[in-house]
């Protein structure tokens, strides 16, 4: 018979994973401690915006009127140990207040819940972002536990999956990762992945710690990647170079590639900025923080970036943001989402706000989660509404209904024709054609 499998936890990566194994075909059960996000879910409704999510999730919910049926949700931990033969813990990691490492409160109390009402044999999939060595720690904290004992094992497997994408990346992973202790765990994880992996997904098994290290070290990869090209794009603003032409040079050498090049404030989210910094805190306790060094500068070029950005938009402004209306487009931390966690636009428009501007934002899904952040902002429903009267516009979330701003109408709107690009992702020969100073991070001024 095929395993059967609960989520723990349903946040974005939880909720769908949980419709995901649903649509591979398997019996699901998800649990969360927040009983709204389960009467929501239960309901067919997801808590967050993510693309595609909420269809799938009602392909699959018991209760919704055409649905497989194979999907449930609970609060009960007792209904989890009975139900499951595969858990999946996929519970979040945030930053630690006032530290870089990672806080492990939910992953702990998740795993110390689990094992308490596992009372038979069962698979342990831990999928949260943690520093190295908690495997193996948890996996002892399961043994002594759990009224199962050894018949309880754990295994490792690192989630990749990017907000906006998350049900693709889902379905059809670019790899899979498992970190085992034994032959039982990948086996039975073969089985939950049979579909994928029969797609060509490669499937590669190794240990709890090298599991735990591979989504540490994509994500710094990443993070590196982008704050190069931004470094770049300091050093291009400096020598009247352009770093979108630069990015694209140097990304037709395949070894480097074109992807997540793009300079602009940087990044931000509830992923890169918080699991560098809790690797460079994990690097420091293992007595090898020197190997991770370069990741303090990759950091601080990312932050610089919010500054900057501010910079120009005084600089715009003849100096000072005093009583100046300053539009602000795009509020999450990345378009496609309506996550604002260490949002750069968020973060911009706090510190134009916090120095005497009057900041008006717009962003196509993160309004109410911006608004709960950030409550002191104008906040208005449209582009437009947000230009109205403006002295400047920034664009700093690269919504497609940005791109498809026309420049004539909104010139009709403002208080002045200009526009900064944080994303560079605007069509700036537009935008100049129709009277506005454009001017874009990293590149020549015209
Ligand atoms: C990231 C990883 O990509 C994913 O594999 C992991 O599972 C979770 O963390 P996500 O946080 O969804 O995913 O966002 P991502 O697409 O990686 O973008 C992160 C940030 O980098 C965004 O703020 C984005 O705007 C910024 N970014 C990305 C750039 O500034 N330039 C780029 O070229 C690419």
């Amino acid at each position: 018979m095929a395993p059967r499998i609960t989520v723990i936890g349903t946040g974005y990566l939880g909720a769908t994973h949980a419709a995901a194994m649903a649509e591979l075909g398997f019996e699901v059960l998800g649990l969360d401690v927040v009983p709204e996000k389960i009467e929501m879910l239960g309901r067919g409704k997801v808590p967050m915006y993510e693309p595609g999510l909420e269809e799938l999730l009602r392909r699959h919910v018991a209760g919704i009127e055409g649905s497989t049926g194979r999907l449930r949700f609970t609060t009960s931990w007792e209904e989890v140990g009975e139900f499951g033969d595969v858990h999946f813990v996929c519970v979040n990691t945030p930053q630690k207040h006032g530290e870089y490492a990672c806080d492990m409160t939910y992953v702990d109390a998740a795993f110390s819940s689990l094992a308490a009402v596992l009372r038979r044999p069962a698979l342990v999939v831990g999928k949260s972002t943690v520093p190295v060595g908690s495997a193996a720690r948890l996996a002892g904290l399961l043994r002594e536990l759990s009224p199962a004992g050894d018949e309880v094992e754990l295994a490792w497997n690192p989630e990749f999956l990017r907000e906006g994408f998350a049900v693709r990346d889902t379905l059809h992973p670019d790899r899979i990762v498992v970190g085992v202790s034994g032959e039982h765990g990948e086996k039975l994880l073969r089985e939950v992945y049979a579909t994928p992996v029969g797609e060509g997904t490669p499937f590669v098994v190794t240990d709890y710690p090298t599991a735990e290290l591979v989504k540490t070290a994509a994500n710094s990869f990443l993070a590196t990647k982008i704050s190069f090209i931004n470094a770049m794009a300091e050093v291009c603003e400096a020598a009247d170079g352009d770093v979108v032409k630069l990015a694209e040079a140097i990304g037709h050498d395949e070894r480097i590639g074109r992807k997540f090049l793009r300079a602009g404030i940087g990044f931000g989210g509830g992923c890169l900025p918080k699991d560098i910094r809790a690797f460079m805190a994990r690097a420091g306790e293992l007595g090898v923080d020197q190997a991770l060094t370069f990741l303090r500068e990759v950091d601080s070029i990312n932050m610089r970036r919010r500054g900057h950005m501010v910079e120009l938009a005084r600089e715009c402004l003849g100096g000072s943001f005093l009583g100046q209306r300053v539009a602000v487009l795009g509020a999450t931390f990345k378009p496609d989402s309506d996550d604002v966690r260490d949002s750069p636009a968020l973060n911009v428009a706090g510190q134009i706000h916090l120095q005497g501007g009057q900041v008006t934002v717009y962003d196509p899904k993160g309004m109410a989660n911006a608004r709960g952040l950030f409550p002191t902002l104008g906040y208005a429903p449209t582009a437009l509404e947000a230009c109205r009267g403006a002295q400047v516009v920034l664009h700093l979330t690269e919504w497609a209904e940005f791109r498809e701003l026309d420049p004539a109408a909104l010139g009709e709107v403002v208080a002045a024709r200009r526009i900064l690009d944080g994303r560079n992702a605007l069509d700036a020969a537009a935008w100049r054609d129709a009277g506005w100073a454009f001017r874009a991070m990293g590149r020549p001024q015209a």
